[in-house]
């Protein structure tokens, strides 16, 4: 997901992984991952995001074969820094790689990938992704220090973790996690990185996020995978899309 065609177009990565989760509830093949893929294309979704785990609890590397091979959206793979992950994404080579954490011991106290800790693990596997030509992208708490990191580790991209703000509950918390967020973005576009954010995103919760002139792109799941039991996967990204145009029209962006 590199090309900006409308200047102010906020990308919207939708997050697929929780069809899967349904699927595993019974096994089989419904929900099928390939069709929500499909589904979301023509919804409006820029790109389809899958988290491939190490216990392998929602999309599975079949799913990841499917799919590579099937939509026509770019890939952007979740994966931990592991041997095993890397191996999988040099195989399947998707668009894009977002490197995130699954373990505590790699995780930031607000739950983003410890960039600025973990350098040298991350290092190589920043490498040898970039040079199979995925565009890489570090999943980060809102904070200088990990951006200041990231920008280290020559990664063009990175994501900012809006579980805080999107967990927040009383105005001034919400306040405050917005204001690290727009901070961040700022600091992250001074640095030269491409900003995305993600994480518990959702209608109610999405406008002063979308607004954010810096940020490229969003990546949205489980609330709009939960939507969907009600009003379709279709209506539901249709949705989302809108709030984040909107959002994008209103703050002249
Ligand atoms: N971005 C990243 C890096 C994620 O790991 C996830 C899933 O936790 C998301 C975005 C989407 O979050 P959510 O499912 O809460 O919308």
């Amino acid at each position: 997901m590199t090309t900006h065609l409308r200047p102010n177009h906020l990308r919207l990565g939708v997050n697929i992984d929780h069809v899967a989760t349904i699927r595993n509830a019974r096994g089989g093949l419904h929900p099928c991952p390939l069709r929500a893929a499909d589904v979301a294309a023509a919804a409006g979704a820029d790109g389809i995001t899958i988290h491939l785990r190490e216990d392998r609890r929602h999309i599975t590397d079949a799913d990841l074969i499917r799919l590579s091979g099937a939509i026509s959206l770019p890939i952007n793979l979740e994966m931990a820094a592991t041997d095993e992950m890397l191996a999988i994404a040099l195989a399947h080579k998707p668009h894009a790689a977002c490197i995130v954490p699954e373990r505590r011991a790699e995780r930031t106290t607000e739950g983003g990938l410890d960039a600025a800790g973990q350098h040298n693990t991350l290092q190589p596997i920043v490498a040898r992704l970039q040079d199979a030509g995925i565009r890489v992208s570090l999943f980060i708490a809102p904070d200088a220090r990990q951006l200041e990191a990231a920008a280290r580790l020559g990664v063009p991209v990175v994501e900012l973790h809006t579980g805080p703000y999107a967990h927040a509950e009383t105005p001034d918390e919400i306040e405050r996690e917005l204001a690290r967020l727009t901070r961040a973005a700022e600091t992250g576009v001074a640095l030269g990185l491409e900003m995305h954010a993600g994480h518990g995103l959702t209608y109610d919760n999405v406008l002063p996020v979308a607004a954010l002139p810096q940020l490229a792109e969003l990546n949205i799941g489980h609330f709009l995978i939960g939507e969907a039991v009600f009003v379709g996967l279709d209506a539901a990204i249709r949705r989302m899309r809108g709030l984040m145009d909107e959002a994008r029209q209103d703050s002249g962006a």
